[in-house]
């Protein structure tokens, strides 16, 4: 009992000094959160995005902490929800300025006819009717909108326009998200819905949700890296 008494007492004065080691030097040492490895910014600048938060740590500018590591591919198929038919394939590419470019392939839509793609929140198309996947991912807690307003769901992506065959392509270029730093969407879903986008609130009025796929990191093409001149008359290269 006495022991007890004693350790608690011991334990106690060990939490109210820990503030004093909590500054200068000794934090100093230790590594940020999140840190994986030092930016290299001769290789990728980390202001990504118009300066916007990287990792949602407040860092507008200059090193940000793992961002130069991070995939910049995602991709998913999207497959049909129950009774429905469509499915395709859906592709979010980073550039080195942030920008990312959303296409889309997709068949099995009414012909003709405008069908809403947004991103959903959850990465998960288990429920038959697709609610799994939740609501609009909105990490800015903006009010729905189409891709003309600035300011909306980070998974507004508007409509696709099927054709005559019911297939649609889908481009668009967008800088509200990124593909696994800030509004990251590996992980998440694509819906696609039975019906257009009207940009009203709060989801556009689209209908049911006819397909679904969860977004996962895609493997970089070859082609992506940074290419430096090959040497013509060198061995193969070793790298
Ligand atoms: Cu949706
Ligand atoms: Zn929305």
């Amino acid at each position: 009992m006495q022991m007890t008494k004693w350790l608690a007492i011991w334990t106690a004065g060990a939490f109210l000094t820990a503030p004093a080691y909590a500054d200068g030097k000794k934090k100093a040492e230790m590594p940020a959160a999140g840190a994986e490895k030092p930016c290299d910014h001769a290789k990728m600048p980390c202001e990504h995005g118009g300066g916007k938060p990287c990792e949602g740590k407040g860092e507008t500018g200059g090193c940000c902490p793992g961002c130069a590591n991070k995939p910049r591919l995602a991709a998913t198929t999207l497959a049909p929800t129950a009774g429905n038919k469509v499915k395709g394939s859906v592709t979010f590419a980073e550039a080195e300025d942030g920008k990312v470019t959303v296409t889309a392939e997709l068949e099995g839509l009414n012909p003709g006819q405008q069908h809403a793609m947004h991103v959903h929140e959850f990465g998960d198309c288990s429920a038959a009717d697709g609610a799994s996947a939740g609501g609009h991912f909105n990490p800015e807690g903006h009010d729905h909108g189409l891709p003309t307003t600035e300011k909306r769901h980070a998974g507004d992506f508007g409509n696709v326009t099927a054709d005559a065959a019911g297939k649609a392509k889908f481009s668009l270029v967008v800088d509200n998200l990124t593909v696994a730093k800030w509004n990251g969407v590996a992980g998440r879903s694509v819906i696609v819905h039975a019906k257009a986008d009207d940009g009203g609130q709060p989801t556009g009025n689209a209908g049911g949700r006819v397909a679904c796929g969860v977004i996962g990191v895609a493997k970089a093409p070859e082609a992506a890296k940074p290419t430096a001149p090959a040497p013509t008359a060198a061995p193969a290269q070793t790298k």
